[in-house]
C-alpha cells in the first residue's frame, strides 16, 4: 500500500531529478548552462564548444575541443543501408517522423549497448550520436526534395556541414555564407538544453529503463515534434502566414487566442517556466534583425511578429497570465531567411537540443536514477463479475 497519491497533471509542481546541467529562473528570465549565462555562450562560444560543456561539464581547452571535433569526424559516415530505410518513406513524410525512425534505426547498426561506466565507450557513443544525427537530420530534407543524400565533409566544420548537407547539389559546389554559419551556431546554442522540458524528460524516462542512447534520443525527437513543444517554431510561421493572408490583422488573432471556445493559441507565446521574457527569445529577436539585415532579406512576417508581440504584451489577458514570446517565436523567421523550409524548423530544434538530451541521459545513467514509474489514482469501475458474451 502506498501513502496518499497526489496527482500533478503535466508535472507542473513536480521535480523529477537533481541536475547539475542547466539552471532556469522563470521569474527573472535567467538561463545558464553549467553556470555560464546563455548570453555569454551565445555571443562567445561555438555550438560544439557548448555541446562539450553540457555533456562533460567544463568548457573545453583548445586541444580538448579540437580532439572532440576530430573524434566526431570518425563517425560522420552513416551505413549505406540506411538509405534504403529512408527510401521507404513517401516524400511528403514529415521530417520529424523520418528523423525519429532513422535515429532509432541507428541502433540496428550499432547494436552493442553502451557501458556507461566505461568512460571511453561513453565518449565514443557521444561522438557517434552527434556525428550521425546531423547527417540523418539533413537526409530528411533531401528525401522531401528528391535530392541525392549528401555525405559529411570532414575537412569542414560542423555547422558549415549542416548547410552543405542540406543544400549542396551534384551540379556544383555550395558556397556557405559565414554569416549564416555564425547565426546557426548561435541558434543551436540557444536550443541546446532547457532542464526538464517535455522532450528531455522523455529521453530521461526512456533511458531510465536502460534502453539505449539512440532509442532514448529517438523518443525525444517524437516528443519535441508536438506543436505545444518544439513543433511550435513551425506552427508560429504558419500562424504568421495566416495573419498575413488575413490582411495582417493581429488584433483579430489575439482575440481568437483569448477565446476559450476557440482552440487557437498564439503559437510561440507562453511557457511553463518563464513568467517573464524567455531570454532566448530576446537574443533571437535581435539576431533576426541582424541576419535579415546582412542577408538583405525583407520579410513581412517579421513585421507581423513584432506587431503581434507588441499587441499581446499590452493585452490584459496575456499580462495576467505572464505570457511572453518564447524561444520558438522568432527562430523560424531566421530559418526562413536562410532558405530552410518550414517543415525542417523543428528538425533544427532537434539538432540544437541533441547535446542537452545526451548530457541529461548521461547524468541520469551515471546517477543510477531508478526506472521512471509513477503511480495513479484509480477512478474506473469497481469489482465486477465476468459476463459470457451470450449474456451481454
Ligand atoms: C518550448 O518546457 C520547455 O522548456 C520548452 C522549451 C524548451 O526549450 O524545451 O522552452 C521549448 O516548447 C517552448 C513552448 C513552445 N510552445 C508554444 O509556443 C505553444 C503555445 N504555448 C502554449 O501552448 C503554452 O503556453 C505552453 C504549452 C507553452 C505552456 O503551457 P502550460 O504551462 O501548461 O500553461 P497553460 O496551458 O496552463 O496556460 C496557462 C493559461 C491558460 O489560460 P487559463 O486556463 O488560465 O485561463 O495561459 C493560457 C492558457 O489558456 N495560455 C495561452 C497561451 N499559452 C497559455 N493563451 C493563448 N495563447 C497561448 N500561447
Amino acid at each position: 500500500a502506498t501513502g496518499a497519491i497526489t496527482i500533478d497533471p503535466g508535472y507542473k509542481n513536480t521535480g523529477s531529478c537533481k541536475s547539475e546541467i542547466t539552471f532556469l529562473n522563470g521569474e527573472e528570465g535567467v538561463l545558464r548552462y553549467r553556470g555560464y549565462t546563455i548570453e555569454d555562450l551565445a555571443e562567445k562560444a561555438t555550438f560544439l564548444e557548448v555541446s562539450y560543456l553540457l555533456i562533460f561539464g567544463e568548457l573545453p581547452t583548445a586541444s580538448q575541443l579540437e580532439k572532440f571535433e576530430n573524434d566526431i569526424r570518425k563517425y560522420t559516415m552513416v551505413s549505406e543501408e540506411m538509405k534504403s530505410i529512408i527510401d521507404g518513406f513517401p516524400r511528403t513524410a514529415h521530417p520529424m517522423g523520418v528523423l525519429s525512425s532513422l535515429t532509432s534505426a541507428l541502433t540496428a547498426f550499432n547494436p552493442k549497448s553502451v557501458n556507461v561506466e566505461n568512460e571511453k565507450e561513453l565518449y565514443e557513443a557521444v561522438c557517434k550520436t552527434i556525428g550521425k544525427f546531423l547527417v540523418i537530420a539533413t537526409w530528411t530534407f533531401r528525401k522531401r526534395m528528391g535530392y541525392p543524400l549528401n555525405y559529411y565533409d570532414n575537412t569542414k566544420g560542423y555547422v558549415e556541414n549542416f548547410m552543405r548537407l542540406m543544400f549542396e547539389l551534384p551540379t556544383g559546389p555550395y558556397k556557405v555564407d559565414p554569416k549564416v554559419v555564425a547565426a546557426l551556431d548561435k541558434l543551436f546554442i540557444l536550443h541546446a538544453d532547457h532542464e526538464q522540458n517535455c522532450s528531455t524528460s522523455t529521453v530521461r524516462i526512456v533511458g531510465s529503463s536502460h534502453a539505449g542512447l539512440f532509442a532514448s534520443i529517438s523518443a525525444g525527437v517524437s516528443a519535441l515534434w508536438g506543436p505545444l513543444h518544439g513543433g511550435a517554431n513551425q506552427a508560429v510561421l504558419e500562424m504568421l502566414q495566416q495573419i498575413h493572408d488575413n490582411g495582417g490583422d493581429v488584433a483579430k488573432f489575439v482575440l481568437k487566442a483569448k477565446d476559450k471556445n476557440d482552440p487557437f493559441r498564439l503559437m510561440g507565446f507562453g511557457h511553463r517556466v518563464y513568467k517573464n521574457f524567455d531570454p532566448r527569445a530576446k537574443i533571437i529577436k535581435k539576431a533576426a534583425d541582424d541576419v535579415l539585415g546582412t542577408l538583405g532579406v525583407e520579410d513581412p512576417l517579421l513585421d507581423i511578429a513584432k506587431q503581434l508581440e507588441k499587441v499581446a504584451l499590452e493585452d490584459e489577458y496575456f499580462k495576467a497570465r505572464n505570457l511572453y514570446p518564447n524561444v520558438d517565436f522568432y527562430s523560424g523567421i531566421i530559418y526562413r531567411a536562410m532558405g530552410i523550409p518550414v517543415e525542417m524548423f523543428t528538425v533544427l530544434f532537434a539538432i540544437g537540443r541533441l547535446p542537452g538530451w545526451i548530457a541529461q541521459w548521461k547524468e541520469m545513467r551515471l546517477n543510477k536514477e531508478p526506472i521512471g514509474r509513477p503511480r495513479q489514482v484509480y477512478t474506473g469501475s469497481p469489482l465486477r463479475a465476468f459476463k459470457e458474451v451470450k449474456d451481454r
